[in-house]
C-alpha cells in the first residue's frame, strides 16, 4: 500500500509535467505527420533509422501543407516565403543555445570543429570569412592555379583514362562513377592543396577503392551518432556497446591520416616556394595565414592551427569530392538517355574558341567561357534540380525568442529552441514553379527569359535550393559548378555516351544522397568512330 503511494507520488508529477508541457506546447496546433508526433519524437526516429525520410516528408507535405510538426520538438518546412526565408536568410544557428543540439558536430574531424560543423554563427563566420573571397566566382573562373590544375588533370589523367577504356575487351565500356570520384577529389585537392601535393586517384586505381571504402564505411553508421548522440556515448559508456563499429573510427583515423600528408607536403611547397603556378596550395596557405593570424591575436599556440587547418581542408575535400561526383554522375546518366541533348551539347562545346580535345593539350578554354555557355549550364542546373546530392533536411534551431512560420494567414508561432528544417529534394519538385517538375528538361532554364519576373526568381533563386541558402550556404559552389562544368565538356566534347547497366540509380534516400549502386555502366564512343 505505501509503496503504491510512493509510486504515484513519484510518477504523478511526471505525467503531470508531460501533460503540461503537451497542453502548452505551441507546435501541437501544427499538423502532425503522425499521430504520436505531437508526443514523442520516436516515430520521425524510426523513420530515419529505416531511410525512408524523404519520401515520408513528401507525403506529409502533400497532405498537411508547408508546415508540419515531425516531434514535440520538431518542423519541417516546404516553402520559401514564412520558410526557408526566414529560417536560412534569418539565420537560424545549427545549434541551440547551450550546443546540447548540433546535428552538424558528427562532421568534426580530428577532434576540432570546422566551417561546417561548426554550431554557432558568430565562430562560424570568422571562420567563413577566412575563406569566401578564394572560394568566390570571380577568383575561381579567373585563377592561373585552378585553370593549370584542372588542365594537368584533364590533359594528362581524364582524357587518357578514357582513351584507355578503348583497350578493354568490351572497347568503351566503362564504370564511370569511380572515375568520376577520382576526378573531383583531384581538382578539389588540386586547389587546396596545389597539383604536387594533392592526390592522384585517377592515375592510382588501387587508391581509389582503398579511399572510397574508407570513406563509404563513414556512411553507413551516421544514424546513431547523428541522430542520438547522448544514447549513442551512453550506451557505449555504461554497457561498452558500440552501436558504431570500431573499424568506423578506423576509417576516419586513417583519411585523416592521408588529409595530414597532404597538409605536410603542401606546408613543405609553402616554405621552398612553388615551382610550377599548378603546385600553389591556394586553399591551405591562405587557410593557414589566417588561422596563425588569429593565434597569435589571441595569444595562442600557432601549433594548434594545424589541426584546425586539418579538420577544415578534410571537411573540403569530402564535401567537394562526393557531391560534385553525385551529381556528374546524373549528368551522365540523364545524357546517356537523351542523344538528342548530347548532340546539341556537342555542338555548343565545339563552339569554344580552344575545344577541349587531345590536340588543345595543354590550352583549356577559360573559366568564364566555360560558364557562360548557356546550354551546358542548363545541362548542369537542371540536374541539381532533379537529383540535388544533399535532398534532405538541413537542420536549424529557432532562435531564444521563437518565430512565425507559414505563410498565406496560415502561420505558425515556433518557441525557440525547435529543430526546424527544409529539403532541396522537396523544394524542387514544386509543380507551380517547375512544371512537370519529375521530368529532366533541361530547356526549362532556356525559357527562363521568356517568363515574366517573379516567376524566373522563384525559379532561379528563390526555389532552387540545391546549395541551400543564407550564412551557412555552400562555400565550395563555385568550384563544384566549375568542376563539373570542365568535366562535362571534356567527356562530351568528342565522345557520346550510352548506358550499358544502370541498374539501382535511383538516389537512396538520404541527407547526402548517392545512387543506391555505386556502378553505372556505359559505353563511350568516339565520334570520329
Ligand atoms: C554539387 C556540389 C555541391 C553541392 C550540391 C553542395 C551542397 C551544399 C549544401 C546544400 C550545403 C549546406 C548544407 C547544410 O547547411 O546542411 C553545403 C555546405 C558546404 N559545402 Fe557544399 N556542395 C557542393 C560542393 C562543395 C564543394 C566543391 C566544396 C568544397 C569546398 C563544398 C564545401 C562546403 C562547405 C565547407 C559547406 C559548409 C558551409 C558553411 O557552413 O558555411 N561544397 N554544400
Ligand atoms: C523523394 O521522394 C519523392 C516521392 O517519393 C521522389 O519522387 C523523389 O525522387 C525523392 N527524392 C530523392 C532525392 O530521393
Ligand atoms: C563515389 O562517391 C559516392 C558518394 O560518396 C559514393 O556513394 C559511391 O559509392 C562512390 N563510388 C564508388 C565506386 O565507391
Ligand atoms: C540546453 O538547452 C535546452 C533547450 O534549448 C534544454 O532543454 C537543456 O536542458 C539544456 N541543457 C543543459 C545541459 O543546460
Ligand atoms: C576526336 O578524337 C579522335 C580520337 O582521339 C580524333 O581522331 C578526332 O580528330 C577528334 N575530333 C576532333 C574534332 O578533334
Amino acid at each position: 500500500m505505501q509503496l503504491a503511494t510512493i509510486a504515484v507520488l513519484l510518477i504523478a508529477p511526471v505525467v503531470a509535467q508531460f501533460v503540461y508541457q503537451y497542453w502548452t506546447n505551441p507546435l501541437r496546433k501544427i499538423p502532425a505527420a503522425h499521430p504520436l508526433a505531437h508526443i514523442t519524437s520516436l516515430w520521425i526516429n524510426y523513420v530515419r533509422w529505416r531511410s525512408v525520410e524523404n519520401a515520408t516528408l513528401k507525403r506529409a507535405h502533400k497532405d498537411l501543407g508547408p508546415i508540419v510538426c515531425l516531434g514535440p520538438n520538431e518542423v519541417s518546412v516546404n516553402c520559401v516565403k514564412g520558410g526557408i526565408r526566414e529560417i536560412y536568410a534569418g539565420g537560424f544557428e545549427k545549434a541551440n543555445l547551450n550546443e546540447t543540439f548540433n546535428w552538424y558536430a558528427f562532421f568534426t574531424n580530428f577532434g576540432e570543429s570546422n566551417m561546417f560543423s561548426t554550431g554557432r554563427n558568430k565562430a562560424h563566420s570568422t571562420r567563413k570569412r577566412m575563406l569566401s573571397n578564394i572560394y568566390s566566382k570571380s577568383v575561381i573562373t579567373a585563377s592561373p592555379a585552378l585553370l593549370a590544375q584542372v588542365s594537368a588533370i584533364v590533359y594528362d589523367r581524364l582524357l587518357p583514362r578514357l582513351a584507355c577504356a578503348f583497350s578493354n575487351e568490351n572497347p568503351g565500356v566503362l564504370d564511370i562513377n569511380p572515375l568520376l570520384n577520382a576526378t573531383t577529389m583531384d581538382i578539389v585537392s588540386a586547389y587546396i592543396f596545389g597539383l604536387k601535393s594533392s592526390s592522384n586517384l585517377i592515375d592510382d586505381p588501387k587508391q581509389l577503392s582503398w579511399f572510397l571504402d574508407l570513406y563509404n564505411s563513414r556512411r553507413s553508421f551516421n544514424f546513431w551518432p547523428q541522430e542520438l548522440p547522448a544514447l549513442t556515448s551512453f550506451v557505449k559508456k555504461w554497457f561498452g556497446y558500440r552501436l558504431v563499429p570500431q573499424w568506423v573510427d578506423k576509417a576516419n583515423k586513417d583519411i585523416e591520416d592521408w588529409t595530414d600528408s597532404m597538409c605536410e607536403r603542401a606546408a613543405k611547397v609553402m616554405s621552398e616556394g612553388a615551382a610550377h603556378v599548378a603546385d600553389t596550395p591556394v586553399v591551405y596557405e591562405q587557410l593557414s595565414g589566417a588561422l596563425a593570424k588569429e593565434a597569435k591575436k589571441a595569444g595562442k599556440d600557432k601549433k594548434d592551427c594545424k589541426i584546425l587547418a586539418a579538420s577544415e581542408v578534410l571537411d573540403q575535400i569530402a564535401a567537394g569530392f562526393d557531391t560534385s561526383g553525385i551529381t556528374l554522375t546524373y549528368v551522365i546518366h540523364e545524357l546517356s538517355r537523351n542523344t538528342q541533348v548530347q548532340t546539341r551539347l556537342r555542338q555548343e562545346l565545339r563552339t569554344l574558341s580552344s575545344p577541349i580535345l587531345p590536340s588543345s593539350s595543354p590550352s583549356l578554354p577559360d573559366g568564364k567561357a566555360v560558364d557562360a555557355l548557356p546550354y551546358l549550364h542548363a545541362v548542369i542546373w537542371e540536374t541539381l534540380r532533379l537529383h540535388p546530392a544533399i535532398p534532405g533536411p538541413q537542420p536549424r534551431v529557432s532562435p531564444p525568442q521563437g518565430c512565425r512560420l507559414g505563410s498565406d494567414g496560415n502561420t505558425y508561432y515556433i518557441p525557440g529552441g525547435v529543430r526546424v528544417s527544409a529539403s532541396a529534394g522537396l523544394l524542387h519538385l514544386h509543380e507551380d514553379v517547375y512544371p512537370q517538375a519529375h521530368k529532366w528538361r533541361p530547356e526549362r532554364w532556356l525559357e527562363l527569359e521568356q517568363l515574366d519576373e517573379e516567376k524566373r526568381r522563384d525559379m532561379e533563386n528563390r526555389w532552387f535550393w540545391a546549395f541551400g541558402s543564407g550564412g551557412r550556404m555552400c562555400v565550395g559552389s563555385h568550384l563544384a559548378v566549375y568542376q563539373m562544368k570542365y568535366i562535362v565538356a571534356t567527356l562530351y566534347s568528342n565522345y557520346t555516351t550510352a548506358i550499358v547497366d544502370d541498374t539501382g540509380i535511383e538516389q537512396s534516400d538520404a541527407y547526402t544522397a548517392p545512387p543506391k549502386n555505386s556502378e553505372l555502366l556505359i559505353k563511350l564512343q568516339r565520334l570520329d568512330s
